[in-house]
């Protein structure tokens, strides 16, 4: 585990629109909590006041087209401040972060999506984040057109849900690509389940990698 100057966990959720995130990302809070973990459930991007500006921004498809390092460096400006604001601070206190996303996306819509060079992400990550990565990702895979229909019932689609089909397939794949190859850090579940489907999943496997060892069982 990549925690060795943090004394809390940093844990993050990823996956294509519809894959049952942010739900997840509460089970989990609550399942921690119940076993007297302190935690800090947060999202990217957003988390901050400036970030959840920065979040309305990139969101807002009544805006024009914007160039894809405008929206990069976006992200990346939402994610220094949620790093300054809320994450680190929060590790340093003991506490668990859970975010609902993080740079593993960036690699994803931006690097996958958009097609942007993958080395000038990594070059932005390290100017943000130093060596703080997150010690465990839960990726929750499933199929596309069963992603973007879980979202299409949800609401009105944001600026990046009306994407193409296509654009969600390279998504995924880049996800996928990064699961094959960081499979220490990065898990798979398969989103397909129902909602406590998952949840058994995401919980299983918590436990035998994150807290082994720990006094708390979940
Ligand atoms: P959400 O739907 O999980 O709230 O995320 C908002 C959108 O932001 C989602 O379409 C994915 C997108 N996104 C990126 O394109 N790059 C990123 O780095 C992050 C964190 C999110």
């Amino acid at each position: 585990m990549n925690c060795s100057n943090n004394v809390g966990r940093f844990l993050t959720l990823e996956g294509i629109e519809g894959a049952g995130k942010s739900t997840q990302a509460g089970y989990l809070k609550e399942a921690l909590e119940a076993q007297g973990i302190p935690v800090v459930l947060t999202r990217e991007p957003g988390g901050t006041a400036l970030g959840e500006r920065i979040r309305q921004l990139l969101l807002d498809p009544s805006l024009p087209p914007m160039a894809a390092d405008t929206e990069l460096l976006l992200l990346f400006a939402a994610r220094a401040e949620h790093l300054a604001q809320v994450i680190r601070p929060a590790l340093a206190r003991g506490h668990w972060v859970i975010c609902d996303r993080f740079t593993d996306a960036t690699y994803a819509y931006q690097g996958g999506g958009r097609g942007l060079d993958t080395s000038r992400i990594a070059q932005l990550e390290t100017l943000t984040q130093g060596d703080l990565r997150p010690d465990y990702t839960l990726l929750l895979d499933l199929p596309v057109s069963l992603g973007l229909a879980r979202a299409k019932q949800r609401a009105h689609l944001d600026r990046l849900e009306s994407e193409t089909h296509a654009f969600f397939e390279r998504v995924r794949r880049a996800y996928l690509a990064r699961a094959r190859a960081e499979p220490a850090r990065i898990q798979i579940i398969d989103g397909r389940g129902t909602k406590s489907q998952v949840r058994e999943a995401v919980l299983a496997l918590v436990r035998t990698r994150m807290m082994s060892g720990e006094k708390n069982a979940l």
